[in-house]
C-alpha cells in the first residue's frame, strides 16, 4: 500500500494547476488583452472567481496537506504504529472534500460561462448576444461582438482551460478521497517499517 506516496504525487500536480487556474481567471479580467475600465463590461462569470478562489486558493490547502502526508510521523500512538498515519489519511479526506467542492465550483462556473458566452459591445450597446452555446458551433455569430477585439477566442480559450484544469482537480481530489479511505482503513504499511514492527508485536503478545 502506497497511500502516503500517492497523496504526495497528487499534491505536486494540484499546485501548478491551482496557479494556472488563478492566472486564467486574472487574464479573463482583461478581455481580448484589453484593460476595461467599466466592471459591468466584464463577463459576470469572471466575477464568480471560479479559478482564483475555487480552483486556486481553496485548492492550496488540500494540496499542502497531501504533500505533507508522506512525512507524517506514524510511529507510536496509542501503542498502534499506524494510527498516526491513519489519522493523517482520515484528515486528508476532509481536505480532499474541500478541494472537490472548490474545483467543482470552478468547473460549473466555467461550463455556465462557455454556454452563455461573453458580454461584448455589439456596436451600439454592451450585452450578452449569445445563448445556450449557439455561438460555439456557428462562428458567423461571432461578428455580433464588435469589441473588445478577439473577445471570443479569449473567452473560449480561458474558460475551456479552466474547465479542463478544474475537471482534472475534481478527479485528483476524488482519487484522494478514495486513497484516504483506504489509508484510514489499512494504515500505511511501508511507513517506518511498520509491517515488521507489527509482526514482532503480534508474535510478542501471542507468547
Ligand atoms: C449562424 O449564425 C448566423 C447569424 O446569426 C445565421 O444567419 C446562420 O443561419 C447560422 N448558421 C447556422 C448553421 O445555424
Amino acid at each position: 500500500m502506497c497511500s502516503g506516496g500517492c497523496a504526495k504525487c497528487l499534491g505536486t500536480t494540484l499546485i501548478p494547476l491551482a496557479v494556472l487556474c488563478t492566472l486564467a481567471n486574472i487574464l479573463l479580467f482583461f478581455p481580448g488583452g484589453e484593460v476595461i475600465n467599466n466592471n459591468s463590461h466584464i463577463t459576470n462569470e469572471v466575477w464568480y472567481f471560479g479559478g482564483m478562489l475555487g480552483s486556486g486558493v481553496l485548492m492550496i490547502f488540500p494540496a499542502l496537506v497531501f504533500l505533507g502526508l508522506k512525512n507524517n510521523d506514524c510511529c507510536g500512538c496509542c501503542g498502534n504504529e499506524s494510527c498516526g498515519k491513519r489519522f493523517a489519511m482520515f484528515t486528508s479526506i476532509i481536505f480532499a472534500a474541500v478541494g472537490l467542492l472548490g474545483a467543482g465550483y470552478c468547473f460549473i462556473v466555467s461550463a455556465v460561462a462557455l454556454n452563455r458566452g461573453p458580454i461584448c459591445n455589439d456596436g451600439s450597446k454592451w450585452r450578452y448576444p449569445f445563448e445556450n452555446g449557439n455561438y460555439l458551433s456557428n462562428t458567423t455569430m461571432w461578428a455580433l461582438c464588435k469589441s473588445p477585439e478577439n473577445i471570443l477566442p479569449w473567452h473560449l480559450t480561458l474558460f475551456s482551460l479552466l474547465l479542463i484544469m478544474s475537471g482534472i482537480q475534481v478527479v485528483l481530489c476524488a482519487i484522494q478521497v478514495v486513497n484516504g479511505l483506504i489509508g484510514t482503513i489499512c494504515g500505511d504499511c511501508t511507513c517506518c517499517g511498520c509491517c515488521g514492527h507489527s509482526q514482532n508485536y503480534d508474535t510478542h503478545t501471542r507468547k
